[in-house]
């Protein structure tokens, strides 16, 4: 083997606040595997991760629960290692951002790029919330797309029309959070100069070992200027405080990259002999990787590095971005069962079946991946059960039975298996690449000779003639040893099935080097079945039980407590007198005709008819009614709510409607026999 390499791997750190899901297992699959096909060539390969804690929404989340972030972020962060360690991800080590390491790192590299002149000071004018006494966060800002008027948008960017704008530019802006018309506020905020690293970035986006699709995003920002980095939050804030500023706290994505070095510096501190200086130095010569999703790369290919470089660190050898998971071809959705958490995965499904469907599909670009349900069944009982699995099981029977677990001292058929050993060359270029569904074809196409051996030499009608024992334990015996050299290509991808394949032939773990050597006039263990076929039950239950997990989630821990999440979530409201009440007249009217509103894609505009009369109001329901199940239909209305100028013409009344929202909407209905214009009281 050549000289072995100093490699540093990470994956993005999950943020504390949520669950895994099965899309954030495209990356750490994808990041497990490379790492441990990297020490399985006897590299000295580290892969570490972290939990994000930091920022508002983990604060808010933690004050939702009535819980302390800390509590929040321990608990999450036990329930994430968990669910990493059923997928087999081999972590050397999972750390928190919010750890000792991490600010001692934070406020170091933040301490050499302001004395290095990299830091600026600017007051900003920004929203308030004045209920909770906080700076809003844009996507705590809701309200009307200044553009289309879609309502109920986020302060960044309309999810109607797509357009983005700063938060001060949404009509009727409200705080999220409480409900408060935001104020504007001034603040001091700190700035990273990125524009000052624009001459290392670009020799870094030169040097050849960026994606080519990250690289021309690089260029694509350097075309429009490197925009100086609010790296400051003001409090009450979740994170690590400013060193010289009370009060302030770093920005979440400040410390959050820095998390790669406090995770690595803690397993420093437990490993003999790992030295943090040789894979962070300066003059670093170990590589050091970073595989992220194609969300984040700004974060890693600009702001990581320069701070990185303002600091005195080495900068990364490169990231390696993917692309997002669809399932069925459409984005993974809750209402279909599709948004599919690691626990409820588990809970139906062997976790190699979908690292090796991963494996299967992933290359190394950052196209998205699909998950095809079907073709997950199709690929998984017909490659790996019905190919991989099924040499071991054709000809390990024979050598258990009637050879006493001992296989021949020669091989039948040298050619075939230096063949089989040769392609070990392509397959490891194509892991070494990351185009592991170039390596999963080559093994297949291998695992098909394998099959067609045996399929030629028939070893059950063999064994059934008297006389040719040798012969049966010679081909049995050259089945087991492809099935071990298979077996070792597709180590770094099934590392549950390899540990039980090693255990059943009774060797050492894998490596790369040692696949070449045959087993001879060895022993081994009884034959126990390696995997199970997929039953397409099993992903049914899978979404159904996805599809459950949803209306477990939609109420609020607080309300699991309480007997009904819908009065915790909307209390009973101040008591009002009659004359109060009175005022609001409601009537009983009749959908003549609703239909859509071009660019809004919540309303309906409906034609109600009060016997007489008709107003044109429009409805917040589309995301639960069909317009054509309406008309025609009655139901109660504020009659003499004064009018409302929207964007798509005058709304004159309202529908009442209970529910939260989303599908979850339903409109009134009078018993029959009442008429259009009575009055409700
Ligand atoms: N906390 C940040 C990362 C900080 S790294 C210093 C973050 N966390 S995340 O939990 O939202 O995502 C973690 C990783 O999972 C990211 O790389 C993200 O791109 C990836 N994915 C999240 N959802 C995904 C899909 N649906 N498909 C593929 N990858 C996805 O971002
Ligand atoms: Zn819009």
């Amino acid at each position: 083997m050549s000289q072995p390499r100093d490699i540093l791997i990470t994956s993005a750190l999950p943020y504390a606040n949520g669950p895994i899901h099965i899309g954030h297992l495209v990356e750490y699959i994808q990041t497990d595997i490379w790492a441990r096909f990297q020490k399985m060539r006897g590299h000295n390969c580290w892969f570490v991760c972290a939990d994000d804690a930091h920022g508002t929404p983990i604060m808010l989340r933690a004050r939702q629960e009535g819980i302390t972030p800390e509590d929040l972020i321990a608990r999450v962060s036990e329930e994430h290692q968990a669910d990493f360690a059923a997928f087999r991800i081999g972590f050397d080590n999972y750390h928190s951002t919010h750890s000792t390491e991490n600010q001692h790192y934070s406020a170091l590299i933040y301490e050499r790029n302001r004395d290095g002149g990299h830091i600026a000071k600017r007051t900003i004018t920004q929203a308030y919330d004045p209920v909770e006494q906080m700076f809003l966060p844009d996507r705590f800002i809701k309200g009307e797309c200044p553009k289309c008027g879609a309502a109920d948008q986020y302060g960044d960017n309309c999810e109607v029309c797509g357009a983005s704008y700063s938060p001060a530019e949404l009509k009727n802006a409200r705080s999220a959070i409480s409900g408060a018309v935001p104020e504007q506020r001034e603040s001091d905020h700190y700035f990273f100069k990125l524009g000052d690293f624009e001459e290392m970035l670009r020799n870094w986006t030169r040097g050849g070992s960026l994606q080519k699709e990250v690289a021309n995003k690089l260029d694509e920002w350097f075309a429009a200027g490197l925009q100086e980095w609010d790296i400051s939050r003001d409090a009450p804030y979740f994170g690590f405080e400013i060193p010289d500023h009370p009060g302030k706290f770093f920005y979440v994505w400040l410390d959050a990259p820095i998390g790669y070095m406090a995770s690595f510096r803690n397993l420093c501190d437990k490993t003999e002999g790992l030295d943090f200086d040789r894979f962070w130095g300066k003059d670093s010569t170990a590589e050091l990787y970073h595989f992220i999703g194609k969300d984040i790369i700004y974060f890693h290919s600009l702001f990581f590095p320069a701070t990185l470089q303002g600091a005195g660190f080495r900068v990364p050898s490169a990231i390696f971005a993917h692309g997002f998971l669809t399932v069925d071809g459409q984005k993974m959705s809750k209402s279909r069962g599709t948004f599919i958490k690691a626990r409820t995965y588990l809970d139906h499904l062997n976790p190699e079946y979908l690292r090796y469907y991963f494996a299967a599909k992933l290359g190394s670009g950052v196209d998205d991946i699909d998950l095809n349900l079907e073709d997950f069944t199709a690929r998984v009982n017909a490659d790996l059960v019905g190919k991989v699995v099924n040499i071991a099981s054709r000809c390990a029977g024979f050598i258990g039975k009637r050879f006493d677990g001992r296989l021949s001292a020669t091989l039948a058929e040298p050619q075939l298996f230096a063949d089989v050993v040769a392609a070990g060359d392509s397959i490891a270029a194509a892991y070494e690449k990351r185009e592991f569904s170039r390596a999963v074809r080559e093994i297949m196409a291998l695992a098909d000779r394998a099959n067609q051996y045996i399929d030629e030499k028939a070893p059950w009608v063999v064994a059934k003639q008297e006389g040719r024992d040798a012969e049966l334990q010679d081909i049995c015996s050259m089945g087991i040893n492809l099935f071990r050299v298979l077996i070792g290509y597709l180590r770094p991808i099934l590392p549950a099935t390899a540990a039980e394949s090693e255990a059943f032939l009774r060797i050492e773990p894998l490596t790369w080097d040692a696949l070449a050597e045959p087993l001879l006039g060895h022993e081994i263990d009884r034959f126990k079945p390696l995997m199970t076929r997929v039953d397409p039950k099993q992903i049914e239950a899978m979404l159904e039980a996805s599809k459950e997990d949803l209306s477990a989630a939609n109420s609020t821990p607080a309300a699991t407590a309480e007997p009904n999440p819908h009065l915790t979530r909307d209390p009973i409201a101040e008591t009002v007198d009659y004359d109060t009440f009175a005022k609001t007249d409601l009537r009983v009217a009749l959908i003549r005709e609703a239909k859509q509103v071009e660019g809004a894609d919540k309303l309906l505009q409906l034609t109600l008819d009060l016997g007489g009369e008709t107003r044109n109001v429009f409805a917040g329901i589309r995301s639960a009614y069909d317009p054509k199940d309406l008309e025609g239909r009655l139901t109660v209305m504020v009659a003499n709510l004064a009018p409302r100028k929207m964007r798509f013409g005058v709304s004159e009344g309202m529908v009442l409607a209970a529910g939260p929202g989303g599908k979850d909407l339903f409109i009134l209905s009078p018993d029959s026999g009442a008429e259009p214009g009575m009055k409700v009281k």
